[in-house]
């Protein structure tokens, strides 16, 4: 009893990461190295937060701009970062269509030439991070939105067993690292998290090293989350893990008393979809703070997306959240 008590004192005092901890949940957020020398940043993300994920530099455009050179120290800046904050890494992605660099993109490979790249840059990735990195995402966005396989340079040159050979090279780097799958949309039904949902079972039914899926829920005040709750769902029934890898809540910019109100209601429906599932128990928002949030730039008339504003302070999202784990 005592103890109870005192750690629920302590959650109150404190933070989400705490307050997470607290409850079983992992609560961490996307960050880059570029702004952690900005002291707000940097003490806002270490205090409020167990896990980091880079936002950008694990990207093969960013840790592997030439075919035979890596660069490691954007990542190692953010995993030292993480080290002395004692907060734990998230990795994303090893394989996408996006953010690669011309040498790859250009590249006339033959499919044993890019099998070999692919799985060099794995291996080298994966390996080199083991100790740090406790879950991957391997493969990103692989099903488009009518829920047909995306044509991808790894679809079109490799075939589509390209993910079961990322996964196996990803397993034989690290036997211990949790694998994911990761996608957007798939938090609400329809057609692609039904695509997501049989590519995965076939490949769990096939033996391929997976152990979950990252649904990365880039989502509007609008989200249904009785759909949310139903997809994890469906999930657990072939026993795999669902991590939420991507939070965020965009609204029509300027935001609102309203529109802050219906963004903290799905914040909060979010966490507690987790928190309520036995196969969730991690929650990483994307990006933390307004001031630094990719929404402005990638989605023209929304932002406010995240639980801060631009100068630091907590918006009714993380009141929301704070609150439901403090309950
Ligand atoms: C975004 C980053 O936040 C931006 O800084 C970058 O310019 C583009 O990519 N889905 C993903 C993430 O899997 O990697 C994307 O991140 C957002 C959408």
């Amino acid at each position: 009893m005592r103890l109870v008590a005192i750690a629920a004192i302590l959650a109150l005092g404190g933070c989400l990461r705490s307050a997470g901890t607290q409850r079983g949940l992992a609560i961490g957020s996307a960050a880059s190295a570029a702004y952690l020398g900005e002291a707000q940043y940097s003490e806002v993300l270490g205090r409020e937060f167990a896990l980091l994920t880079p936002e950008n530099e694990l990207k093969w455009d960013t840790i592997h701009p030439a075919r035979d050179r890596y660069d490691f120290g954007p990542v190692d800046a953010l995993v030292r970062y993480a080290r002395a904050h004692s907060m734990g890494l998230r990795g994303v992605p090893l394989v996408w269509h996006a953010q690669n660099p011309a040498w790859l993109t250009e590249g006339q490979f033959t499919r044993s030439e890019l099998v070999g790249i692919l799985d060099g840059h794995i291996r080298t990735v994966v390996g080199r991070y083991s100790s740090v990195i406790g879950q991957w995402d391997v493969v990103n966005e692989a099903i488009d939105d009518a829920g047909e396989p995306r044509s991808t340079l790894w679809s079109r040159i490799i075939g589509p067993d390209y993910i079961e050979l990322a996964l196996r090279s990803a397993r034989a780097a690290d036997p211990d690292v949790k694998l994911f799958y990761n996608d957007y949309g798939i938090e609400r039904s329809g057609p692609k998290a039904d695509a997501v949902f049989r590519m995965v079972s076939d490949l769990r039914q096939r033996g391929a090293p997976i152990d979950g899926v990252g649904f990365q829920a880039h989502l509007t005040a609008q989200a249904s989350l009785a759909e949310l709750q139903a997809q994890i769902d469906r999930y657990r029934a072939i026993g795999l893990d669902v991590a939420v890898t991507e939070l965020d809540v965009r609204v029509p910019v300027p935001a609102t008393i309203a529109s802050l109100q219906a963004q903290a209601d799905v914040y909060r429906g979010v966490f507690k979809a987790c928190l309520d599932a036995t196969n969730c128990d991690t929650v990483v928002v994307w990006g933390f703070t307004d001031r630094h949030s990719w929404i402005p730039a990638f989605v023209p008339g929304y932002g406010a997306a995240t639980l801060y504003t631009e100068d630091y302070e907590p918006k009714p999202a993380y009141h929301a959240v704070i609150g439901l784990l403090q309950t």
